[in-house]
């Protein structure tokens, strides 16, 4: 019968073989014996000649000899070695070379190198074993052969027939041919950095996930950002989720936090994925819209899904429209579980916290950067990381109890809810600072595999639904977007932990597995690669005994709780934006009774919203949409303050955002070059705008350089304008319709204007109200005199470090 007690595997065990000696020795008549013998498929016995293929034989058997039977064959079974799996037996060869493909593995070659160093595996690691460098290099095939001519195609004759005989052009051009992957089915559009996560303290107590384990432990990140819906080329800032997926490169293997910017997903089940993508993404029939949900199928699926309506909140709000990357949050959504040392398990959320705070764009804003610069999220992200101004987020964790969980009124494997922080508090547990932008976009960012299989010990899956078909999709997916099996080995996918399996060819294999053994349990390679066990991942073991079935557990009917609770913590601004948002999008749908459906389910989460959105329509206000769930359980909170953007300003200040200096002939040189000094001494980005880029004509006889122009960069570009003294200079812009309408765009964004001395009248002369709607002063309008900027400096630094002034906004705008 077979044991099921836990013992001790017995690693390493030696051979009492004799070591081989160099094949130098054997002269010709034992070679030629030699060659007479297979060296594999013959008996593996010694046949007394003391030649190198006889030693080899005589090794083998030894090493086979060590095993005589499987050690650990008992261990398989029963539930306590299950939890703490024996680690596999294996035995060590007399001679590096018993282990080998061949013995002629030592014969040195400019191409094979010499024998591999013992347990090596180059094809992971660092990504400085890749890098190219083609300084002082002459140009190659890529069989390395030196091309002479890169001007001309092979002709038989200066003006004949090009020859089918030419390979460097057919090798060009079909290399050209075959640039482009597939797109990711999802995600497409992204952006991405490298960095590091460090550790705070050890957390040991919940994980032995690796780089939680000491203060101050480093572990290396690469991280893309991305939009959802739109393909490879689409806008930046597009009104969408956005992806913020982070892989570690641990000490124990790569782990992918795979996460969004919103810590809510749409749907609850992954059976339900594929609908909801197709549903989103451009009609089938006409390819239409690019990047966009404003459409009749996403809005048709989504009044269908009423427990799409939590996230449906969060995607109406400025959450969908981010400033930058580097102002977004990011949550690893799921329910995840955190085991230690001990095998004991708590649950888990995962949250990233900017440095810079969470900011977002305004709607018309967000628009008219998409004509501006469709890239504006990945330029500010390498602007960002160029200028040394290294983006940073917190990582928090919200660690809570199976009991605690239990006693929840909603259900933590439903991945339409958070677990409010009023019940479990966010603890910060260590930074991640993105300081090195890739050398190659294709090579790191577009080749780069994240996978929520990517898990390390200490870190495991809960039961969410939607995570389950999560750690199928993507591996699958990546199959065919990358062409093959192997694409683990691409150098920004390889670990830095060293790879050892039998896993074996494929397309576009890398590394060359030596030896003959590619299967488990082996004597031949000394049982190597050997099972880890408890070294190596265990899965938690949760208690289960439930019934085989499709279906969802009764909490996940309760579609409207927390996308009250998400609404109601909004300030009454977010409020109108989210009022805003349906508008648009609803407006847009052509057919009147998917409207109707989806007010008709904002109903059950407020009838303000419902309202404020019926309005906007033009239509009555239809019944209330019949519930899943009539008597959904308390909630613990109705109100949580820390969901709205208001309570992440960050830590403050005007570090990274740009500024625009408007300027005309005739400005005061000085003024404003100790204007931009002070500014980019508060860490700004201060820019001259002209009608033109090139050199402006001071008062004093000089000239500054404007870096942009009105026409190459509107307003919707910085985060606030400051307008120069000076009469002429005034006189000069109050002609420049471009310059107005730039002053307009700023003030209708909420943003801080500066404006020194004569330059007020430009407000006016833009038609800017000096008071709020409510009659206070504006705190975005900041004024100075015509000598001096710095007393007004203090103030305007202040305003813009509010990212925005709301108050000034009405629905439609004043301006
Ligand atoms: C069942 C639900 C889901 C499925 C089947 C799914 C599937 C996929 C697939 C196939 C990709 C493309 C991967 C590639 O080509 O490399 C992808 C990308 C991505 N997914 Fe999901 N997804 C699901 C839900 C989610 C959720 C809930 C989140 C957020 C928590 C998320 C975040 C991401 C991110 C960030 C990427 C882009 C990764 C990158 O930057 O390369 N997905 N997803």
């Amino acid at each position: 019968m077979a044991s099921t007690k836990k013992t001790a595997s017995t690693p390493g065990k030696k051979v009492a073989s004799k070591p081989a000696k160099s094949a130098e020795g054997s002269g010709k008549k034992a070679a030629a014996k030699s060659a007479a013998r297979t060296t594999s498929t013959g008996p593996a016995q010694v046949l007394g000649a003391d030649d190198a293929l006889a030693r080899h034989a005589a090794g083998v058997q030894a090493l086979s000899a060590g095993m005589p039977y499987n050690e650990t064959k008992a261990l398989e079974h029963g539930r306590d070695n299950a939890v703490a799996p024996p680690a596999g037996q294996t035995v060590e060869p007399a001679d590096p070379s018993i282990t080998g493909s061949t013995l002629s593995e030592s014969n040195d070659g400019g191409k094979t190198g010499g024998a591999a160093p013992a347990g090596a595996c180059p094809v992971t690691g660092a990504l400085d074993r890749v890098r190219v460098d083609n300084a002082g290099q002459a140009l190659t095939t890529n069989q390395g052969v030196l091309v002479a001519d890169n001007q001309n195609s092979l002709k038989a004759g200066l003006r004949g027939p090009t020859l089918l005989e030419d390979f460097i052009l057919r090798e060009k051009i079909t290399h050209f041919d075959h640039e482009r992957i597939p797109e990711r089915i999802v995600h497409a559009r992204g952006s991405a950095a490298h960095g590091y996560f460090e550790n705070y303290k050890p957390l040991t107590q919940y994980t032995r996930a690796a780089p939680f384990q000491e203060a101050g432990k480093i572990t290396p990140v690469f991280v893309r950002f991305s939009t959802v819906a739109g393909e490879r080329g689409s806008t930046d800032t597009a009104r969408d989720v956005r992806g913020f997926a982070v892989k570690f490169y641990t000490d124990e293997g790569n782990w992918d936090l795979v996460g969004n910017n919103m810590p809510v997903f749409f749907i609850q089940d992954a059976m339900k994925f594929p609908d909801l993508v197709h549903a989103v993404k451009p009609e089938p029939h006409h390819g239409m819209p690019q990047a966009a949900s404003a459409h009749d199928t996403f809005w048709d699926f989504a009044s269908l899904m009423p427990e799409i309506t939590h996230m449906l909140m969060w995607a109406m709000s400025d959450r969908a429209i981010p400033r930058s990357y580097r102002m977004m949050q990011g949550f690893g959504v799921h329910t995840f579980r955190l085991v230690n040392e001990a095998g004991e398990s708590v649950f888990c959320k995962f949250h990233w916290n900017p440095k810079e705070g969470t900011h977002s764009l305004v709607w018309d804003e967000a628009v008219k950067i998409s004509g501006a610069d469709s890239d504006f999220h990945r330029r500010d992200l390498w602007e960002a990381i160029e200028a040394g101004a290294y983006p940073e987020w917190e990582l928090g964790l919200q660690i809570f109890t199976e009991e605690q969980a239990e006693a929840f009124s909603f259900d933590i494997l439903d991945p339409t809810k958070i677990v409010p922080e009023e019940l479990v508090p966010v603890t910060p547990v260590g930074r991640m600072v993105l300081n090195r932008n890739p050398d190659n976009f294709f090579a790191e960012t577009e080749q780069v595999a994240f996978c929520t299989a990517h898990v390390v010990p200490g870190i495991d899956f809960s039961n969410d639904p939607l995570l389950a078909g999560r750690i199928h999709s993507y591996v699958d997916t990546q199959i065919s977007r990358l062409g093959g099996p192997n694409f683990h080995e691409i150098p920004i996918n390889s670990p830095l932990a060293p790879v050892h399996n039998n896993q074996r060819d494929g397309m576009h294999r890398q590394a060359v597995a030596r030896g003959r053994v590619a299967y488990e349990p082996n004597s031949l390679g000394g049982g190597c690669p050997f099972q880890a066990g408890t070294r190596g991942f265990v899965s938690f073991p949760e208690p289960m005994k439930e019934d085989k079935l499709r279906g969802k557990p009764e909490k996940f009917a309760d579609h409207y709780t927390q996308a009250r609770l998400f609404y109601e913590s909004q300030a009454p601004f977010e409020k109108r934006h989210i009022v805003a948002g349906f508008r648009f999008e609803l407006s847009k749908v052509t057919v009147p009774a998917i409207r109707e459906r989806m007010v008709s389910g904002l109903r059950n989460v407020s009838d303000e919203l419902a309202r404020a959105v019926a309005e906007g329509l033009g239509m009555a206000l239809p019944q209330p949409m019949p519930r899943a769930l009539e008597n959904p359980a308390k909630p613990e909170v109705t109100k949580s303050p820390t969901l709205s953007l208001t309570a992440r300003p960050g830590a403050g200040g005007i570090r990274t955002r740009k500024i625009a200096i408007m300027i005309a002939p005739g400005v005061d040189g000085a003024a404003i070059e100790s204007l931009q000094q002070a500014l980019v001494e508060e860490g700004a980005v201060p820019l001259l705008v002209a009608a033109r880029i090139g050199p402006v004509e001071t008062a004093g006889g000089g000239t500054l350089d404007a870096q942009a122009s009105l026409e190459n960069s509107p307003a919707v570009l910085f985060d606030a304008l400051a307008l120069p003294p000076g009469d002429t200079v005034t006189d000069e812009l109050a002609d420049e319709g471009q310059a107005l309408e730039f002053i307009r765009n700023i003030y209708r964004h909420g943003k801080t204007i500066l404006a020194l001395g004569a330059a007020q009248a430009l407000l006016d002369e833009a038609g800017i109200p000096l008071l709020l709607p409510d009659g206070d002063p504006d705190p975005g309008l900041v004024f100075g005199g015509d000598a001096d900027a710095t007393p007004a400096l203090g103030a305007f630094v202040k305003a813009v470090a509010m990212h925005r002034h709301p108050q000034r906004e009405t629905d439609p705008p004043r301006v």
